[in-house]
């Protein structure tokens, strides 16, 4: 499925209303991500720290675990992360991010469930990568493996 600009405008939208929802005190890096569904449901997510750093939840993490709270086995056709304007080495401040590797693999669950490989939107202040998750994790483990 090649997704329309109108939708990827959307859902970059989605990620970036999101981000405003980050709880991200002690890295001051906020994050959003959004999630689009066959069916056009779009299920976002921010970033979760907590005073025990090591507990941080990331946002590609949280919309996961809404997803399938709320029932979702598969359907997830795209995915857009996008992370703050004002972070970055020189020379990357405000570059496309792309989802850590413990989110690659949270994503991967879901979208093994249905089967798809997801877009993921690696949207930065200027420019969005566009790249498919299977590319981000190749080789993936999954919930296919364990059938
Ligand atoms: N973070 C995400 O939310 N997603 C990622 O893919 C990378 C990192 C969050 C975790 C932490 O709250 C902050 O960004 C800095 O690492």
């Amino acid at each position: 499925m090649t997704l329309s600009a109108d939708a990827e405008t959307a859902l970059v939208a989605a990620a970036r209303a999101a981000a405003l929802n980050a709880y991200a005190p002690y890295s001051d890096y906020s994050v959003g991500a959004a999630l689009l569904f066959e069916d056009g449901a779009v299920i976002t997510g921010c970033n979760v720290e907590n005073a025990s750093y090591g507990l941080a939840l990331c946002a590609e993490t949280v919309a996961v675990a809404k997803a399938l709270g709320e029932g979702r086995r598969g359907g997830l056709v795209a995915v857009a992360v996008t992370g703050p304007a004002d972070k970055g080495a020189k020379g990357t401040r405000g570059a496309p991010i792309t989802p850590c590797g413990r989110c690659r693999q949270v994503l991967n669950e879901i979208a093994q469930l249905g089967s798809t490989d997801p877009i993921v939107l690696c949207v930065g202040t200027t420019r969005t990568e566009r790249v498919r998750l299977s590319d981000l994790l190749p080789r993936a483990f999954g919930p296919a493996n364990l059938a």
